[in-house]
């Protein structure tokens, strides 16, 4: 798929998961399902690296020993490989342990209890961003390219993701851009969020390790602060970002934050990958997590999953559709258009379900909907990925308005659950979301275009009534949609391809 493709489409089958020539690949990312995950970002990361080892190329994915890694049901060893680090006029060491999860991916955990050992990913108990993050993923990111070093295999690519791991292009291209290891290896870039950049003030440059001539706009300068994902945009060989709406988004002042400018300047090597799904995870067939299984040609299961979730929440009875939200409730998710608008839809008969966290006056408002929606809303303030598979197997509609939207996964997830999408055609949302048209039969789910509670709430009359007049098309609108093939063997390709393009471009 090319960045210039305008909408979406439903992925052709795939000819063969095995791609022509192995590649020795690095996958660095601050998360990575199943071990750690605050966001679709590990669901990314982690199945990505599945998918391209099972194409044939040797993986190493590297991620942080955060505290709150289960090292008991992940096998982690109790030691490592030790190394150090300069960060600043200190060494900090440190050790990597490795497990071999399944053929041809090698996971390398980084331990450093100063920087990994605390409750917290990114942010303290409080919910602020810990003070020392440039420090932290500065300290990960020199990390990864001194393990390499002593490793014996230098990689093909580097595939960075987030400003978390911006810092990996920049210190291939100044600090270790004389080291032979490093001769051949390109680095590539995935921007998951425009919205998140890691920008810190310049008092923290000497953490770095880079010289201070690269304080200035055409390197990690941006807004007179350091600008770690600029890092990464600036000196990436490859930049990809999730999705090909969002790859033509983010190219304006509106999507780019700040970074459009850049990354106009960068465009030519600027690609949109749509993400996919880990399958075996996601497969309503196959769900541990759900109370009952079913498939597109079997569909009581479904039946019984809603009936469970109606019932273990104790939802008022009735014939409306159940909508559900998974989703952090943070800004750019659409969940203010909801709140504003979601008790309109409750009194034409939807039943409502959320699971989600985040702002806490959105939590409040979701809740004090919830309380006095007598019975027809159910909603819960936390993280809890076995309740987000039962959601999605039991939901009729599955809501994701957002303002803006990379790629999205839960509509993917809702899709392969026979569950209607219903999104603003937004980024990711755009691409593999099609509006169902009555007449043709075509389309998959939802769509609406303006960012507002009005066009929110109309898309929600035109779903609700279409699930309550004609069941029938209804049943079949979602039985296509549980077959379209968001599994990621086309975007693994897609990677494949642009390794081996940033690797041939790697020192031009
Ligand atoms: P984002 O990464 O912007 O949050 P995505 O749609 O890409 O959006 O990914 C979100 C991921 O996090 C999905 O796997 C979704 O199921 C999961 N998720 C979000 N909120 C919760 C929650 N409260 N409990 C469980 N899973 C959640
Ligand atoms: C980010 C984006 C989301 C995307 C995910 C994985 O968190 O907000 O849209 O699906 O990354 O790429």
């Amino acid at each position: 798929m090319s960045k210039k493709e305008k909408t979406a489409k439903p992925r052709e089958a795939p000819k063969s998961g095995k791609s022509e020539k192995p590649l020795e690949v690095v996958i660095v990312s601050s998360e990575a399902g199943p071990w750690v995950k605050t966001g679709g970002l590990a669901d990314v990361a982690g199945a990505l690296s599945r998918a391209m080892a099972q194409a044939g190329s040797k993986v190493r994915l590297f991620i942080p020993l955060y505290k709150s890694i289960d090292r008991k049901k992940f096998k982690i060893p109790a030691r490592g490989v030790k190394f150090s680090v300069p960060v600043s006029a200190r060494i900090m060491e440190g050790s990597a342990r490795v497990i071999r999860p399944s053929g041809g991916l090698e996971v390398w955990f980084i331990e450093q209890e100063q920087y990994f050992g605390r409750e917290g990913v990114y942010l303290d108990p409080a919910g602020h961003d810990y003070p020392d993050n440039l420090e932290r993923f500065a300290f990960f990111s020199r990390a990864v390219l001194e393990i390499l070093m002593t490793s014996g295999r230098p990689p093909e690519i580097i595939h960075c993701n987030d400003w978390q791991t911006g810092l990996i292009p920049a210190y291939l291209k100044t600090i270790y851009a004389g080291v032979p290891f490093f001769a051949k290896t390109g680095s590539l870039i995935t921007i998951h969020n425009m919205g998140y950049q890691g920008r810190f003030h310049p008092s923290q440059w000497h953490l770095l390790g880079i010289s201070w001539d690269h304080f200035n706009p055409g390197g990690l300068e941006s807004y007179g602060q350091i600008n770690l994902l600029k890092a990464g945009l600036v000196y990436a060989d490859i930049i990809t970002t999730v999705s090909p709406t969002y790859a033509k988004e983010i190219l304006e002042p509106d999507g780019g934050f700040g970074l459009d400018g850049l990354l106009r300047y960068r465009e030519d090597r600027v690609h949109g990958v749509l993400n996919g799904i880990d399958t075996a995870e996601w497969n309503p067939a196959t769900d541990k997590l759900i109370p009952s299984r079913f498939n597109y040609k079997d569909m009581r299961g479904k039946a019984e999953c809603k009936a469970a979730l109606c019932q273990e929440l104790k939802l008022a009875p009735g014939e409306g559709p159940l909508l559900a939200v998974v989703s952090r409730l943070a800004d750019g998710k659409g969940m203010e258009l909801l709140a504003g608008c979601l008790e309109s839809i409750l009194a034409k008969g939807g039943r409502f379900v959320m699971l989600g966290s985040g702002e806490k006056e959105l939590e409040r408002r979701f809740l004090k909907i919830a309380s006095s929606s007598g019975g027809r809303a159910s909603v819960t303030i936390g993280y809890d990925e076995r309740f987000s598979h039962r959601i999605q197997a039991g939901a009729d509609i599955f809501l994701v308005p957002s303002r803006y939207e990379p790629c999205g996964l839960t509509q993917m997830y809702a899709l392969a659950y026979g569950t209607a999408p219903l999104v603003r055609a937004t980024g990711g949302l755009n691409d593999t979301v099609r509006q169902y048209d009555q007449a043709t039969g075509e389309g998959n789910g939802f769509k609406f275009e303006k960012y507002s509670e009005s066009a929110l709430l109309s898309k929600a009359m035109e779903a609700m009534e279409f699930y309550l007049t004609n069941r029938e098309k209804w049943n079949r609108m979602a039985g296509l949609g549980m077959q379209e093939d968001n599994s990621w063997i086309h975007s693994a390709k897609m990677y494949h391809k642009l390794y081996r393009l940033a690797a041939a471009l790697s020192g031009k």
